[in-house]
């Protein structure tokens, strides 16, 4: 979606669309509108859009209202975000190709209008690279918006809204792809592409750096794919030299077939997006970068393919993880603990972080908990929880918080290593915060983001259609942006 800042539209453009805060005259509209309007109980609550036509000026216009809700909520800019995205989902396929977007006196401050085209972009989004027979009507059409009176600071706003706009569609890219596309190497090559110019610094290890390095638990998940494992770190150093760096480490788990431990064939396919975790953090990264954020951050992404195979590691292998703990693998379906916990390892060696936060699509028992509303939390440090918890209130990329605790820990105590990397069924979410737990060094405030219900939907959503969400990059975004750079 291009969007453009103009004093006069194109005069030629059919489709006009204005914000209407709830409850607000709706000033300068042709009569038969506001009596319209008012019949179809269009009131400016949030999400609601009303249509109709009018002749202005000799030439039938088709004029759009969305609703933004109450000025003064809580729920600001975010509900502005809905009524832009209102606007696409309405329009992406309407025909249209171009709409002028009238923000004069809608009583939007900048970061609201800001808002409002963060909606109409991310609810646009669309990966139809694959679908060579779309027919011509389900062709997204919409491709152009002319914002015009919009408040001043808008573009300003709107520059860095856009770095984050960009940084979700690229974590939407990456989730959406199928595993033949990306899987670890090409992961990497895809982030080498991205970040080209952007200043970050890149690290890529392979399978021999990381036998080196005595990573035996990430080694050993992916021993069974063809696919070499890589662990990889983007680097952004936009703040103070002497500024310890904010570490987020994602779990990338290209697919996950279970191993040997194999998942039932219905749903499998959706582990392509077992690695949405490194995804989130990738597009953070991008986000971060482009709109080159005051802080140091360094994203880390543990990038494997779980497969079953000859060489697969089995149920009761023993693995010696990068921290010298041994770890009986009981259930190689549990893998996304084992990638984790040496890249959780790795990254507190390589760069001492202020604090550490991981993502990841580690359970399903998530799923069972929270379904796709929040995702869990799990923290050792109740002022970074509450950041956390703030930041995803402010973005609509909800979490909510877990418990951890040492009853829960004994649970994966091993008779015959220091970890099994299995509890019983029970708390299934909490004993594989606990596991990761293990392997964080004491005083380094961690929060582990369990994410495997909100990486994709099954239908769409405020500011996505169906498919990935993107979730994770505007949480870690905002994260960085109201705790680091303050
Ligand atoms: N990637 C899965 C978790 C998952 C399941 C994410 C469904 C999204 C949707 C993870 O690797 C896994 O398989 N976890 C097991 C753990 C169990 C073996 C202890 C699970 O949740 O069943
Ligand atoms: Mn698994
Ligand atoms: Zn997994």
């Amino acid at each position: 979606m291009q969007i453009h800042f103009t004093a006069t539209p194109p005069a030629d453009i059919r489709l006009h669309a204005r914000v209407v805060n709830q409850g607000a005259a709706l000033a300068g509209l042709d009569n038969a509108l506001v009596e319209g309007a008012a019949a179809a109980r269009f009131s400016g609550r949030v999400g609601q859009v009303f249509e109709g036509f009018a002749s202005v000026e000799g030439a039938v216009k088709r004029i759009a209202l969305a609703g933004a809700g109450e000025p003064g909520a809580g729920e600001r800019p975010l509900n502005c975000e809905r009524a832009g995205a209102a606007l696409t989902a309405k329009y992406l396929v309407s025909g249209e190709t171009a709409m002028v977007l009238d923000l004069s006196d809608a009583g939007l401050s900048a970061d609201d209008a800001a808002a409002v085209l963060l909606g109409l972009r991310l609810r646009g989004w669309r990966h139809d690279k694959y679908r060579t027979r779309l027919a011509a009507d389900k062709k997204p059409t919409l491709t152009t918006v002319h914002v015009t009176g919009a408040p001043e600071g808008t573009e300003a706003a709107w520059e860095r809204e856009a770095a984050i706009a960009k940084g979700v569609e690229f974590t939407r890219t990456l989730v959406t792809e199928p595993a033949n596309v990306i899987y670890p190497a090409s992961f990497v090559a895809a982030c080498e592409e991205a970040f080209a110019g952007t200043g970050v610094g890149i690290t890529v290890l392979g399978e021999e750096e990381m036998e080196k390095l005595g990573m035996g638990a990430l080694l050993g998940v992916g021993r069974g794919s063809e696919r070499e494992s890589k662990l990889l770190a983007i680097r952004w150093n936009g703040g103070a030299a002497d500024d310890k760096p904010t570490v987020f480490v994602g779990k990338g788990v290209t697919f996950d077939t279970g191993g040997i431990s194999l998942k039932p064939p219905p749903g499998m396919e959706d582990m392509k997006w077992d690695m949405g975790g490194a995804g989130a953090v990738a597009g953070a990264m991008l986000a971060l970068a482009s709109r080159k954020a005051k802080a140091n951050v360094i994203g880390v992404m543990g990038l494997v393919e779980n497969m079953p195979d000859g060489k697969a590691q089995r149920p009761g292998d023993i693995v010696t993880t990068m921290s010298g703990q041994t770890v009986e693998v009981l259930n190689t379906d549990a893998e996304g603990r084992l990638v984790l916990c040496d890249a959780l390892h790795w990254a507190q060696e390589q760069y001492e972080p202020a604090r550490i936060v991981d993502l990841a699509t580690l359970t399903g028992a998530m799923i069972i908990s929270l379904g796709n509303e929040y995702g869990g939390m799990f923290a050792n440090d109740d002022t970074l929880a509450a950041q956390l918890d703030a930041a995803g209130k402010t973005t609509g990329d909800k979490l909510w918080r877990m418990p951890l605790g040492s009853n829960y820990d004994k649970l994966i105590d091993s008779p015959v290593a220091d970890i099994k990397n299995v509890g019983p069924r029970e708390a299934g979410s909490i004993t594989a915060a606990q596991f990761l737990q293990r392997f964080v060094k004491n005083g380094t405030p961690w929060a582990h983001l369990d994410i495997a219900g909100m990486v994709w939907a099954s239908k769409p959503g405020h500011s996505w259609d169906k498919g990935a969400t993107g979730y994770g990059v505007r949480l870690l975004d905002r994260f960085v942006r109201d705790v680091v750079e303050g």
